[in-house]
């Protein structure tokens, strides 16, 4: 198969953990005969740097060309770089935000799982623990909060800011829908999590997701308030399968579901749109504090180029293969800085990626 990637390795330790993904989609292409095409794009602070802004307009069209993009990370320490120094439409994240809206990137899919080898680095307790979790967060990327209205004003020598969280039907049931799609390839079982109780936007939410369970009768819908989730999150991991949430509750619930995965450097996450389409990232950010030390777990880009395989390839031989190889090199004791734990081998960045490399049959 050929395939067009563009890579945009982007800020902070973006560089490393790309190079990390490609070398094991290389490895891939070598073994099972396929051609994967880079193309390296800029978003985020080195393209502010290169260009004046996140995100050309030329980058962003390189991405819609391609059949699918790897990210790394963009952004650096906020309030201590010269990328915070200006608008905020203007600062590396903006160019993160242009990008999902611009290839209309609405469905966000973050895995959360619970490797056995891993349960020392869960900050949670055994017993809670149990038997382990493995669930998927579906995060709407386009609409609510990241993307309303705002503004800053002064009224009456009083400053004042304003966000808002918009949803319109179509947006809650194309989302929906991806959720329940994916709940039938699993244990089929949704949980949609909102604040109901108070917001309107939430309201809708509950109404169009009711509506959509109805064409999936096997489907088991509850619903749940965000606070709550993310009380049971940490209390009853192993209960949620799908959980299904808008863009700003996605944002903060999926890296609580992260870190009890052991490390925020282990979740990958795919954004979709209603084509084969996506961007495949790390959930975590660009960690500018270690970028270069070779210190920074790959893992998460690397089973974020596994997702790449599956979703917009349809190379799920593949992608089990990259997904193997990097619990094989778990099983062995390789960790990370991020994943130690006693009587482990320590490996950096480029070593952890040679060893999954290395493990791809
Ligand atoms: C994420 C990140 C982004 C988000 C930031 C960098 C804008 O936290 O992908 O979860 O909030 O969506
Ligand atoms: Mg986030």
């Amino acid at each position: 198969m050929n395939c067009r990637i563009v890579t945009i390795p982007g800020d902070g330790i973006g560089p490393e953990i790309v190079r990390e993904a490609c070398k094991v989609l290389d490895r891939v292409s070598q073994i099972y005969g396929h051609s994967f095409h880079y193309k390296e794009v800029l978003m985020g602070g080195c393209s502010i740097d290169a260009c004046g802004v996140p995100l050309t307009d030329e980058a962003l069209e390189t991405a819609r060309q391609s059949d699918a993009v790897l990210l790394g990370a963009v952004g650096g320490a906020v309030g201590n770089s010269r990328w915070y120094d200006v608008a905020p439409n203007l600062r590396p994240e903006a160019g993160l935000l242009a990008i999902r809206k611009g290839l209309n990137l609405f469905a966000n899919i973050r895995p959360a799982y619970l490797y056995k080898e891993l349960s020392e680095a869960c900050p949670l307790k055994k017993e809670i623990i149990g038997d382990g979790f493995d669930m998927v967060i579906m995060r709407e990327l386009t609409g609510g909060l990241y993307f309303g209205e705002r503004h800053t004003r002064e009224i009456d020598g009083v400053l004042q800011a304003t966000d808002t969280l918009t949803y319109n039907e179509n947006e809650i049931r194309r989302i929906a829908i991806k959720a329940f799609n994916i709940a039938m390839k699993r244990r089929k079982h949704v949980i949609s999590v909102d604040k109901a109780n108070v917001l309107d936007s939430s309201r809708l939410w509950r109404k169009v997701v009711d509506e959509v369970a109805k064409d999936y009768p096997e489907i088991k819908l509850e619903h749940m308030l965000v606070d709550n989730c993310a009380m049971q999150l940490v209390m009853n991991p192993g209960q949620f399968d799908v959980i299904l949430t808008e863009n700003m509750f996605g944002d903060i619930l999926s890296d609580e579901a992260s870190m009890i995965t052991g490390s925020i450097g282990m979740l990958s996450s795919a954004s979709l749109n209603e084509s084969k389409f996506g961007m495949y990232e790390p959930s975590h950010g660009s960690a500018p504090d270690i970028a270069g030390k070779d210190l920074a777990n790959p893992i998460a880009t690397i089973l974020s180029a596994a997702m790449m395989l599956r979703y917009s390839f349809d190379l799920d031989k593949e992608a089990d293969a990259i997904e193997r190889a990097v619990g094989q090199v778990l099983t062995e004791g390789y960790r990370t800085v991020d994943i130690m734990s006693e009587g482990c081998i320590q490996a950096g960045t480029s070593r952890m990626g040679d060893l999954i490399a290395e493990r791809i049959v």
